[in-house]
């Protein structure tokens, strides 16, 4: 069986894709520092397919590490979700962020070449296109300076797999841009786990709603869009991990030396009034949120134009904006 080694594979979409890749008849290997996630998503995991996946703590800057992994396992290839991802710790801590996010992609790459290890998918991000002039955004907008040094990690390793490739190490490699996942496994043994007061809208949502949080405030409703409100495009979480395992099985058909990168979203935009909306329409709860500031830095709207990854990939989302509510709110009920 085809082992793929998952580089933040306890994180929240990581977790994801390693069900969508056992489902498919490939075998995922875990490698999480835990930073963000903790163990018992690797029980969760077997619950959920039957299989207990083999695990390793650890950092991907760590090469001991990933040589012990690669004795161990034979890897055909890698999907790396692996990176800290907060926006506004990265702006208070950029050379944390730098060291981690572009430094063990450094080390990945070298220790793939050394081990003849074909195929990698990267976890990129919606974030390198900044506020885009033309919506929706394809693949070919102008990538803009990063609003935060999270977003220019995203952006430096997107050149550095550029350049990798052009030199012609004998490697396969597709960038995802993801645009922004929400939602859980409709089974609600996974889902999202944010650690200490979310950043992310969906989570704040579901945490309100569930008295963990007094009042959810919308960062602004004086934009020039239909309701006021920022305009993002919510992809499920489920959906998001099938693209993955779509990328890394087209991978194994292409000429060596390949790169591509790939818009990941549903293609429709939503505003931040529309997903209270729909969360309450799908719990039946009324959401306690009141109007504030705009949030520094915030784009005003942004979703995918996805024509590249449906005509290449053959991916589309199967999840609606009220899936993704509903498995949002059912997964909170649990924790
Ligand atoms: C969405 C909308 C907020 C919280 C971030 C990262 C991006 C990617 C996805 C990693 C915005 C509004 C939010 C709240 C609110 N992460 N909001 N009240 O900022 O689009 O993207 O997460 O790849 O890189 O930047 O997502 O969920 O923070 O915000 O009104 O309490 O919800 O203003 O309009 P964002 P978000």
């Amino acid at each position: 069986m085809r082992k793929i080694l998952i580089t933040g594979g306890a994180g929240f979409i990581g977790s994801h894709t390693a069900v969508e890749l056992w489902n498919s008849g490939l075998e995922p290997i875990i490698l999480d520092d835990l930073s963000n996630s903790s163990a018992g998503v690797i029980d969760s995991l077997e619950e959920i397919t039957g299989k207990r996946f083999a695990f390793y703590q650890g950092d991907c800057n760590d090469r001991s590490l990933l040589e012990k992994i690669s004795g161990e396992h034979e890897i055909t290839g890698v999907i790396h979700f692996a990176a800290f991802k907060a926006v506004g710790e990265s702006t208070a801590f950029p050379l944390k962020y730098y060291k981690n996010n572009v430094g063990s992609l450094l080390v990945l790459l070298d220790w793939m070449k050394e081990k003849n290890i074909k195929d990698l998918v990267f976890s990129s991000s919606c974030t390198v296109y900044g506020q885009p002039e033309v919506l929706p955004v394809t693949e070919a907008t102008p990538r803009q300076e990063a609003e935060s040094p999270y977003g220019n990690t995203k952006k430096i390793c997107e050149d550095i797999l550029v350049d990798f490739v052009k030199s012609k190490p004998g490697i396969r490699v597709i960038s995802l841009r993801y645009f922004n996942p929400v939602g859980a496994h409709p089974s609600s043994k996974i889902g999202e786990l944010p650690l200490g007061t979310p950043n992310n809208l969906v989570p704040f949502i579901t945490q309100t709603a569930a008295g963990i949080r007094k009042k959810l405030t919308v960062f602004g409703d004086d934009y020039p869009t239909p309701d006021g409100s920022c305009i993002r495009d919510y992809i499920h979480v489920v959906d998001l991990a099938d693209a993955h395992l779509r990328a890394i099985s087209y991978l194994k058909n292409q000429a060596m030396d390949f790169y591509d990168v790939f818009n990941v979203g549903t293609g429709r935009g939503n505003s931040v009034l529309e997903v209270i909306q729909a969360f309450e329409k799908v719990s039946g709860e009324k959401l306690n949120f009141e109007i504030g500031p705009r949030r520094p830095g915030d784009v005003i709207q942004v979703w995918a134009d996805t024509t590249k990854i449906n005509q290449v990939l053959g991916w589309y989302p199967k999840f609606s904006l009220e899936d993704s509510m509903r498995d949002s709110w059912n997964w909170q009920k649990t924790l």
